[in-house]
């Protein structure tokens, strides 16, 4: 048994925000969606391999049809804020026509001024991401980020989006995660369009993307002038897996500037540039450069901290310089293999966001930690029992990130919220319905939701503002 020690309270800021994140097509299961197949991913998921546990979103937590009884969860605990994304493919089903204004579906316009409204009247602060991975059939098709035309697209989208909710939506996020996006759409595969080591694939689309970013900012900025705007990045601490091996120091800064750093820097100088020895490749030149209103354009630091990486080179011909994450992690690892790393979210909280501090008129940026999570796994299809239910591990990890983050504040970080990832189980990509991330758990063949420890240990920590030092996981068991 380990020695229980006195545990100490500690308090975080006056209003400081205590939230949950959410994805649309994670949760949803938009029959709409369904039945029309009007997403590249609920296309994705239709296509036999694609899914780790085979498992579709076609359902996913029905929360289309419950979210009212999930934000009496919400209400239960404690919470005061809330990160919903749109769902793009939804809101536009058809191409618009050319020439012509885009109108959103009204039945969708409907659907998300309910949710939203529901939200701002237990009066919560609302997120809304405006692409959260998905893109609708008729984008994808004429080549998704890929395609010049979809920057312009985006932003049509964004201004409708602001002109049918503005009034409900305390922060904008324009984009989730691009980083991560690319990688797994280009480089990896997994996701649509499915495309392997295709950085120039990956490059193109961040040089749209970051087109994209700056219209939407502009767009929401006009009807909305006092709009909070950003886009949420993944930041995850890169470190040799070897610290003497000069190769494996390489990769690792090859891999941290470009997934960490080249798109926020984009944004803070208004200009894309690419590392050294690939600024040198004709193709990439090409994509770097100024974009127009895109400098400054980050109202508030958004960012979603998992985990950390150890980076390998790898010997082979031609040259990667990227390299590859070791296998052989230091520290306790999850189901999907990610190490328990709490110190590099204080790292990355005090020393990896410097350089995005200020905005253009030298104000320091509030940071809002728009993602952070850690997933079990359970076969979708299990019904009965309390598997999972007492989920210590959870527990552990959001109370030593949550003294992490604490310890952050103190150190002057500008900390003004906290969104765990997420409230419920949900449709986590190309792992399918088992990697579970939820608070809530979700019984799939029943759609019954039952919360787990970490939710009730949440909830208190959101009522009282604070964290007890120390892990209560430890001092129980
Ligand atoms: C994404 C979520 C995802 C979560 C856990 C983030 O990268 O924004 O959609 O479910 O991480 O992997």
């Amino acid at each position: 048994m380990a020695a229980i020690t006195e545990r100490k309270f500690l308090g975080f800021p006056e209003g400081f925000l205590w939230g949950a994140a959410t994805s649309h097509f994670q949760i949803e299961g938009h029959p709409e969606e369904l039945s029309h197949r009007l997403s590249d991913w609920s296309q994705w998921t239709a296509t036999a391999g694609k899914i780790a546990d085979a498992s579709t979103a076609d359902l996913a937590c029905q929360f289309f049809e419950r979210f009212g009884q999930d934000m009496e969860i919400c209400r239960d605990l404690h919470l005061n804020a809330f990160r919903i994304s749109l769902n793009w493919p939804i809101l536009c089903p058809v191409a618009p026509e050319p020439g012509q204004p885009l109108v959103l579906d009204p039945k969708g316009v409907i659907y998300y001024r309910e949710l939203l409204a529901s939200l701002k009247a237990d009066g919560v602060t609302t997120f809304v991401t405006l692409f959260h991975f998905t893109l609708p059939h008729w984008l994808s098709a004429k080549g998704g980020w890929n395609n010049p035309e979809s920057a312009s697209d985006f932003a049509n989208f964004a201004e409708q989006a602001v002109t049918a909710f503005g009034d409900l939506v305390d922060f904008w996020l324009t984009l989730n995660e691009p980083l991560a996006y690319v990688y797994q759409g280009y480089v990896s595969g997994l996701w649509p369009p499915g495309y392997k080591h295709d950085y120039l694939g990956a490059f193109t689309s961040i040089r749209y993307m970051l087109e994209g970013h700056a219209l939407a900012y502009k767009a929401i900025h006009n009807l909305r002038p006092g709009a909070k705007v950003s886009f949420a990045m993944h930041w995850r601490p890169f470190v040799p897996k070897t610290r003497w091996n000069p190769f494996d120091c390489m990769v690792t800064y090859f891999r941290n500037y470009v997934f960490n750093r080249m798109f926020p820097q984009a944004v803070q100088l208004g200009k894309l540039s690419f590392p050294y020895p690939i600024s040198k490749n004709g193709a990439v030149k090409a994509l770097s450069g100024p974009i127009l209103g895109l400098k400054g354009t980050q109202d508030y630091i958004a960012v979603n901290y998992y985990t950390r990486e150890l980076s390998c080179f790898k010997f082979k011909w031609p040259i990667d310089l990227f390299g590859v994450a070791s296998d052989k992690p230091e520290f306790e690892v999850n189901c999907l293999g990610w190490e328990n790393f709490p110190d590099g979210f204080y790292q990355t909280l005090v020393n990896g966001l410097k350089p995005f501090k200020y905005n253009l008129d030298g104000s320091v940026r509030p940071i809002y930690v728009t993602e952070n999570g850690f997933p079990t796994a359970f076969n979708a299809d299990m019904e009965e029992g309390d598997w999972s239910l007492a989920d210590d591990l959870r527990v552990h990890y959001l109370e030593t990130h949550l003294h992490a983050l604490h310890r952050a504040i103190k150190d002057g970080a500008n900390v003004k919220g906290y969104l765990y990832w997420s409230l419920l189980d949900n449709f986590e990509w190309a792992e399918g319905l088992k990697a579970r991330f939820g608070l809530v758990r979700i019984t799939y063949p029943t759609q019954e939701r039952t919360l787990r420890k970490s939710a009730h240990v949440y909830a208190d920590i959101a009522k009282k503002n604070g964290i007890l030092s120390g892990s209560m996981v430890e001092n129980e068991i």
